[in-house]
């Protein structure tokens, strides 16, 4: 299912986004990798961004064995720690944002670590009833994709869309069936319009 899951939402990324092999990207909290091995030969190079130091090894093992030149591996918190100056053309995430306190602190990063023109595009639950992950569970139990995209706005991008990327299908403790919606969104940061801010009229 993962890797069905993640080629579902590769597949949607290259439908919205004109990725370009010019461009470093941004993935933040790619577990094992499976989307960035999926969008790697379309990007110049791509940042992994995940604090689980299991993940983390994890991924520099994936990494060696396959011998992939443009995938570099960072161990931080994103939402604890900050990622210095570096700038990207895209950042992505998947099944990652349900699990950040502090959703609209992240996106603010989100926008701070993009250049002008560049790209956001998150993948993760819909709004659901708390079943994914069960009791004792703090993070939010997926979103509505309207409020998100309301918040995408408020932090400065545009261009917003989404669609349903992905429906898991997942056999729940009392052998029943369940099904839960993945939304893939998009939306990118405006490049300043020329001659902004000179105050001349
Ligand atoms: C549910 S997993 C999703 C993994 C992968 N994106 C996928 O779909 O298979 C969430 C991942 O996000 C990472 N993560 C959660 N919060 C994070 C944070 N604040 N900074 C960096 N990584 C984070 C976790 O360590 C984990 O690897």
């Amino acid at each position: 299912m993962y890797h069905e899951r993640a080629a579902a939402v590769a597949g949607e990324i290259r439908k919205v986004i004109p990725l370009n092999r010019e461009w470093r990207a941004l993935e933040f909290g790619p577990g094992t990798g499976l989307l960035s091995l999926l969008l790697k030969d379309q990007l110049k190079e791509i940042t992994l961004i995940d604090s689980s130091a299991g993940m983390v090894k994890v991924l520099n093992e994936k990494i060696a064995a396959e011998a992939v030149e443009n995938l570099k591996v960072l161990h931080l918190d994103l939402e604890q720690e900050d990622h210095g100056d570096e700038k990207y053309d895209l950042i992505y995430n998947l099944m990652v944002l349900h699990h950040v306190s502090d959703v609209e602190k992240i996106i603010g990063k989100f926008r701070d670590m993009l250049n002008p023109g560049g790209y956001l595009a998150v993948a993760d639950l819909c709004s659901e009833d708390g079943s994914f992950h069960g009791g004792g569970f703090t993070g939010h139990r997926g979103f509505n994709p309207e409020t998100l995209a309301a918040m995408l706005v408020d932090r400065g991008f545009a261009g917003i869309s989404h669609k349903t990327a992905y429906v898991i299908d997942r056999v729940m403790a009392d052998g029943s069936r369940k099904q839960f919606e993945v939304f893939l969104m998009t939306a990118s940061l405006p490049k300043p319009k020329a001659g902004a801010g000179s105050g001349v009229s």
